[in-house]
């Protein structure tokens, strides 16, 4: 395993990059690339790549932060998300709106030039991730490396632990629990909704006629219901997007307004709902509301406990030269 050092960190490019590495956990390392690629730093390339396509699109903040919850709650944080094949998690229904693959494509690639072999994808979606949330405006965190990126993609695994937008808290935490994350992590991370897209499918239910009673959800307040309403037309033919935010200046914003909308009733999909509403973490709900600037000092660290989930060492895993796809030697 590798030795944990003292703290010191390098500024680049007004940035703070970890220089020498200050924290362990298991094999996971800050500062793993340290001197693993020549002398380039690994996270700066990859925070550079991101910036740049965040230039382009800055939508993509939100598939980036997504990616990263989709791959390591589903066998760990092995890549396994970003594998092609006709039955790979990629497939599954809650997967096929993700985004932002291409973007961890040409972080990659960037890498290989500078040093072959050495990033696993498993680690560049963390580090992507980590840059997106800074740049929608989120605290700079320090992520761990050293993940190794595993073999094996199943659809039928996404379908069975990607969780549902309707779940209740209760099972949430459960699902969360088993994968070493706590009930505050849950909420905390529950914020990646302060950013991004949903569609009308996942929540047209809670307009129309919830849990069969013939009537809207009654924790809907009225003004966003009558909004979502003419967006999702009951037998609507197509299926729009809605942003979780309601504040067009904080639609791709990490920031605690999501929090403050669930307390008025302005959650849009069930899960948003219900974590304002059950009383396991209606207070969490509150004090992210609240204080200030406790949800931006929380949301990084819940990511890096979310990227400790089944991290693979050793033979377990590979180091991809191509995200989408095995290497081609024996394992
Ligand atoms: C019980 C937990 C969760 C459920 C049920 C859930 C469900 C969903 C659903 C249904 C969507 C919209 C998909 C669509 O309409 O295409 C979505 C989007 C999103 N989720 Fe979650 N999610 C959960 C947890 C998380 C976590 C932990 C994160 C990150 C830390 C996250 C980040 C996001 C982001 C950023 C989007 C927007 C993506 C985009 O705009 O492309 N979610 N989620």
């Amino acid at each position: 395993m590798m030795r944990c050092t003292s703290p010191s960190a390098a500024l680049a490019l007004g940035l703070v990059f970890v220089a020498f590495v200050s924290q362990c956990y298991g094999n996971l390392h800050v500062g793993y690339y340290n001197g693993k690629c020549w002398n380039y730093n690994a996270e700066e390339i990859v925070f550079n790549v991101v910036k740049a396509q965040f230039a382009k699109d800055p939508t993509i903040v939100a598939g980036l932060i997504r990616l990263q919850f989709h791959d390591c709650i589903v066998r760990g944080c092995d890549a396994s998300v970003l594998l092609n094949g006709p039955k790979s998690e990629k497939t599954a229904k809650p997967n096929l709106s993700l985004r932002g693959f291409y973007v961890v494509d040409a972080a990659k690639a960037a890498l290989e030039k500078a040093c072959p072999g050495v990033v696993s994808c498993a680690d560049v979606l963390n580090m992507a991730a980590r840059s997106a949330v800074f740049l929608a405006g989120g605290k700079w965190y320090f992520v761990e490396t050293g993940r190794r990126d595993g073999f094996v993609s199943r659809q039928s695994d996404a379908i069975a632990y990607l969780p549902s937008e309707n779940m209740q808290v209760r099972d949430a935490l459960h699902l969360f629990a088993t994968r070493g994350l706590s009930k505050e992590d849950f909420v905390v991370l529950l914020g990646g909704h302060s950013v991004g897209t949903t569609h009308c499918d996942k929540f047209n239910h809670r307009l129309y006629n919830y849990h069969n009673t013939g009537k809207p959800d009654a924790r809907m307040n009225t003004d966003m219901l009558y909004a979502l309403k003419k967006t999702c037309p009951r037998n609507g033919k197509q299926n729009k997007h809605v942003y979780f935010s309601y504040n067009p200046k904080s639609h791709y914003r990490m920031d605690n307004s999501y929090y403050k909308q669930l307390l008025v009733n302005q959650g849009i999909l069930e899960i948003d709902a219900n974590i304002a509403s059950s009383p396991l973490t209606n207070s969490i709900v509150k004090k992210l509301a609240y204080a200030p600037g406790y949800f931006e000092s929380r949301f990084g660290p819940a990511m890096v406990n979310m990227g400790r989930i089944g991290v693979l060492t050793g033979k377990q895993g590979e180091v991809r030269r191509y995200c989408g796809a095995v290497n081609h030697h024996k394992h």
